[in-house]
């Protein structure tokens, strides 16, 4: 069930994403995070789908440039008349379109995005792109899962997501631990019928991100365990990382 395809993230859960995952995490303190760190540069969101957190940007007065490989999350982007000062681009993260020295303030991965890319190949060349893109002292910021329980974790699960009195969302995964990837599926069950939601996550752990940055001539400058900036060690399951061009 690999996904290769830079869209079908987006075409899974584009008609659900706000609703499900509308909150997921607080936007303001993205926002401010990101504000603090991008200079006069704008904020290039990568993989910005429905634009959850562009509202709260545009707030703190950032500059946003949006890409998405989906049209479905671009239209609901666009859609939303809170959004309409943003740049949106559709275009695949795997190669973004990002001439170099073009000055990016930030650039932000946010909510595992940069895992939605299914190779650490894929994932490396980002991390290319955007450091040549980035004004001198721009940064890469990433939130995601660190994968440390999920190694010793179980090989599958099921369970439930969502339940309410229309709708049953029925999770199921399956782990590679040597390919470090998750499949999965979300099961929507409603009256109308099954839809199924198939997505694929290819965790990176931290020191290999660190990896990644560096052979693109970027170094971790931060890391927290989330956007308040709480202390990340080694019990955080998830992280925020902030890569700067290293110093010649
Ligand atoms: C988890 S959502 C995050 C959306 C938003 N950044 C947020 O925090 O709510 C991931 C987004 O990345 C997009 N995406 C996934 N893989 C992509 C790729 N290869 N190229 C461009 N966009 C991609 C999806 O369409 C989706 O909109």
């Amino acid at each position: 069930m690999q996904s290769t395809s830079g869209s079908s993230y987006g075409e899974s859960f584009a008609d659900v994403y706000d609703r499900w995952y509308g909150e997921i995490s607080d936007a303001t303190a993205t926002a401010a995070f990101l504000a603090k760190r991008c200079g006069a540069g704008p904020v290039l969101e990568l993989g910005v789908g429905t634009g959850r957190l562009v509202p709260a940007l545009l707030a703190q007065g950032c500059a946003v440039i949006g890409i998405d490989a989906s049209e479905a999350m671009l239209t609901r982007c666009r859609a939303n008349q809170a959004n309409r000062n943003a740049h949106l681009v559709q275009a695949d993260l795997a190669a973004l379109p990002l001439r170099p020295g073009v000055g990016v303030g930030a650039a932000v991965c946010a909510f595992n995005t940069l895992f939605n890319l299914p190779t650490k190949e894929a994932q490396a060349n980002l991390f290319q792109a955007v450091g040549q893109a980035l004004e001198p002292a721009g940064a890469l910021v990433v939130e995601a899962i660190t994968g440390a329980d999920l190694v010793d974790g179980p090989r599958s699960s099921v369970g439930v997501s969502r339940m309410d009195r229309t709708e049953l969302v029925l999770s199921a995964t399956l782990l590679d631990a040597e390919d470090q990837t998750i499949q999965g599926q979300h099961v929507q069950i409603t009256e109308a019928g099954i839809r199924m939601r198939p997505w694929l996550l290819r965790w990176t752990t931290p020191p290999q991100l660190d990896e990644m940055a560096e052979a693109a001539g970027l170094v971790l400058t931060e890391r927290y365990a989330d956007w308040d900036g709480a202390v990340f060690d080694e019990e955080s399951t998830s992280h925020v990382s902030v890569y700067q061009l290293a110093k010649s």
